[in-house]
């Protein structure tokens, strides 16, 4: 199997759990992505839909050095339709074409799906979210 490793940015845990699991799975390193905003409450969570759709930079940093990697699995939330600006900046470091993207939403699915080894979507309102990590698994573990 390739050597993996799990990089995630959460604002309220879901994307945490996803990650978590998928690291437990693979037994690999479970990376977090921390930023130097406040994404908190109702003006967070503004703040963030306005970052997001306007495609602002947010300063990252990440719990560990991203090194050493065959491939990488990208977990983010959804934010006005497109994945996290913390998420967004990391993928401007690594090459997308050795990154497993999950993309965690209500309702909603990403709209760009280009370049990546793989997007699934884990949709609140579908319930879908240990079907889609074990199916990810399972085509990981094949490779
Ligand atoms: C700023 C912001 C924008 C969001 N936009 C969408 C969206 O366009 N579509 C959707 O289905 N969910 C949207 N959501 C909901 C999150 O994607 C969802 O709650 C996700 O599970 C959060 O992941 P987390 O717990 O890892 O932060 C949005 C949440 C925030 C904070």
């Amino acid at each position: 199997m390739k050597n993996y490793k799990v990089v995630y940015f959460t604002r309220t845990g879901n994307s945490r759990r996803i990650a978590e699991k998928l690291g437990d799975k693979l037994a690999c390193r479970v990376i977090e992505i921390t930023d130097n905003m406040n994404w908190e409450g109702i003006w967070g969570f503004i703040k963030g839909g306005y970052y997001s759709s306007r495609n602002k930079v947010v300063t990252i940093k990440t719990s560990e050095e991203i090194a050493d990697y065959d491939e990488l699995i990208v977990v983010s939330p959804l934010w006005a339709g497109e994945i996290a600006p913390d998420t967004k900046e990391l993928l401007k470091t690594v090459e997308k074409n050795k990154v497993h993207l999950i993309v965690v939403s209500n309702g909603s699915k990403i709209r760009d799906k280009s370049d990546y080894k793989s997007v699934n979507s884990i949709i609140k309102s579908k319930k879908n979210e240990d079907e889609v990590i074990d199916n990810l698994i399972d085509d990981l573990i094949k490779n």
